[in-house]
């Protein structure tokens, strides 16, 4: 079976990129990263993709501050689709995905959120889990549709919430976790995506 082709969107730090990219360096992941694209032309993740000899490049948003262009979308699923991407993972990418780039992408692009979906979509799920008091939190790798954190599941991971925890020891321990899922997902959706 050939190797997965992974395009990967993100617009921060790039830390789940980061994980991947180490996985498929361990030998713990058959995939290639053929292509990094931003719409934050100064972010960590395209100066990480460019380290290492990853194509990375920047998403022309046309001047929206959130919004996600259809004519950006459809760029980048040109981009994708010439780089040869199979899969499109979604690493901290801050703009909401729509009809262009899914309609041909179907059932092809994936995310990592940083709680228990249902339980908080949307942003910095970490304060919204210990603002409501659970005791327990986690992140969840799901399929891209076009709403808000609601396509279906692939993975999960629990982590416990303690009574001294700040929002920053509760998003570090969350992202431990996906650091370790999103490859485990990848790999285990892959086979079903080759042809
Ligand atoms: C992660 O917490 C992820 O769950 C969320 O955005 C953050 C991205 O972090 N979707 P990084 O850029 O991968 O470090």
């Amino acid at each position: 079976m050939r190797t997965i082709r992974l395009g990967v969107l993100g617009s921060g730090t790039g830390s789940n990129f980061q994980a991947l990219l180490d996985a498929i360096q361990a030998g713990e992941l058959h995939a290639e990263i053929v292509l990094v694209m931003s719409d934050v032309p100064n972010a960590r993740i395209l100066e990480r993709a460019r380290g290492v000899g990853i194509p990375a490049s920047v998403i022309d948003c046309r001047g929206y501050a959130t919004k996600f262009p259809e004519e950006a979308q459809h760029d980048v699923a040109a981009a994708m689709r010439d780089a040869g991407a199979d899969l499109i993972c979604l690493a901290g990418f801050m703009r909401l995905i729509k009809a262009p780039l899914l309609a041909v992408f179907p059932q092809r692009v994936i995310n990592i959120h940083p709680s228990l979906l249902p339980a908080f979509p949307g942003l910095e799920a970490w304060k919204q889990a210990l603002d409501a008091g659970v005791s327990e939190a986690g992140c969840t790798v799901h399929y891209v549709d076009a709403g808000m954190d609601t396509g279906p599941h692939i993975l999960q991971a629990k982590v416990p919430v303690y009574p001294d925890d700040t929002y920053a020891t509760l998003h570090a321990r969350i992202q431990a976790e996906e650091h370790r899922i999103y490859p485990e997902a990848v790999r285990h959706i892959a086979p079903a995506l080759l042809d």
